[in-house]
């Protein structure tokens, strides 16, 4: 059985010197992306049937045996219907393109989800598409968005995603496109067989030029920093935040929340990259932050973007107490530890922070650097659920049915 203290990989961690106070990052933030944009983002989200905040759950065996002092687990995997936290950002830059789109069309006021919905402008809706590059979570959410909305939707993945991820994606109404080439390559064909066939990119990465849509998804997401804020109306309130990250528009937006809200007593914020593809943490100094070629498959497929995103940088840059790049050989192991100590079957992502934490508290200089004690609390999030059940039966040895 595999303990927390053998559990398998490494953890890198590089503190952040040009750290900035809560003061100094609001002006910062509002030049990435207004708090009223967020609002108007959050007014719409939960307006949604679907919509439900994710849960906070306790991992009291883990917290006993890291020897922190509380530690949560923000659990985004059993968010319906997409399983993972898009299903508050793509949609909504669904919703937003849409809205658009028809105004520009038709020269009426823009509609509200609910007429899109229940069919007022069904057949100029039915003639437009979204797409977008993607690993396999965004990607189904955009399926859903469409088949919600009565649009359509072609998505194109590296030919490195397991077949179980592609399957899920055609099963959700998706015209799928495998592509060789690392994510950005992919995320360059769809752009290209977009400007061709006048598709509308719905991606979280600004490459095409379009940065508003970016920002309306970021808006999106940033209701999962919201729902945290809500969870701890009083005080105490958590020390560290854990956050999975891959371009980092769910990190800006739910450390921009975390800040937003608590000001100075904001925790310390740790986004959580995967080794293979850990931008942030080899952007030191930098303006822009590194590109990097990931060809081969990344078992925490939804961090393998290559880069994080140029809109979201100069917010993580000054606003991160440090810079984690997680290796993957742990996830397999980790997968199962969670299942035995806490009853919990989740995604292969969201073991970025899990490891992470487990890491960082057994480590006594990583503890020391990261603040870590018997007093902490601790939030790490978790960003998907099993969303490749056979993946999760192959790496832990686990049957699901
Ligand atoms: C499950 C999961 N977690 C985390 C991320 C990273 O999110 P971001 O690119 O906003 O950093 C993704 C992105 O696709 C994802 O699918």
């Amino acid at each position: 059985m595999t303990t927390a203290k053998s559990l398998g990989g490494r953890l890198a961690y590089r503190p952040n010197l040009e750290r900035a106070d809560a003061q100094q990052l609001l002006p910062i933030f509002d030049s990435i992306l207004p708090q009223s944009s967020v609002d108007a983002a959050a007014e719409e989200i939960r307006s949604w049937e679907a919509y439900e905040a994710s849960p906070l759950i306790p991992l009291d065996q883990l917290c006993h045996e890291l020897d922190l002092g509380r530690l949560w687990l923000k659990h985004e995997g059993d968010r319906q219907p997409t399983k993972s936290y898009k299903m508050l950002g793509t949609p909504y830059g669904v919703y937003r393109y849409l809205a658009q789109e028809i105004h520009r069309r038709t020269g009426l006021p823009e509609p509200s989800s609910k007429d899109i919905i229940d069919g007022g402008f069904r057949d100029l809706v039915a003639g437009l598409t979204v797409a977008s590059a993607t690993d396999g979570n965004h990607g189904f959410a955009l399926a859903w968005s469409a088949k919600h909305f009565g649009c359509r939707a072609v998505v194109f993945v590296p030919s490195w995603v397991s077949p179980g991820r592609i399957q899920r994606l055609k099963q959700a109404g998706a015209q799928v496109e495998v592509v060789d080439g690392d994510y950005l390559a992919v995320d360059k064909v769809a752009a290209d067989a977009a400007a061709q066939e006048n598709w509308k990119i719905v991606s979280a990465l600004a490459s095409t030029g379009d940065t508003e849509t970016p920002l309306d998804i970021m808006a999106g997401y940033s209701l999962v920093g919201r729902e945290l804020v809500e969870a701890f109306p009083g005080t105490p309130k958590p020390t560290h935040v854990f956050v999975p990250c891959g371009a980092g528009i769910l990190a800006i937006g739910v450390c921009m929340e975390l800040v937003r809200a608590w000001g100075k007593q904001a925790p310390d914020f740790f986004p959580v990259e995967a080794e293979p593809t850990a931008s942030m943490f080899r952007s030191k100094g930098l303006e822009s932050p590194v590109v990097l070629q990931v060809d081969d498959e990344v078992v925490m497929g939804g961090l393998a973007c290559g880069s994080t995103s140029f809109q979201t940088w100069p917010g993580l840059r000054y606003a991160s107490t440090g810079f984690s790049s997680v290796s993957e050989d742990g996830v397999a192991d980790a997968l199962s530890l969670l299942k035995e100590k806490e009853g919990i079957i989740t995604g292969e992502t969201t073991m970025s922070t899990v490891m992470t934490i487990i890491h960082a508290a057994h480590d006594p200089a990583t503890r020391r650097l990261m603040g870590l004690d018997q007093s902490s609390r601790v939030v790490i999030v978790g960003t998907e659920g099993v969303v490749d059940p056979e993946r999760y039966e192959v790496l832990t040895g686990i049957g699901l049915s």
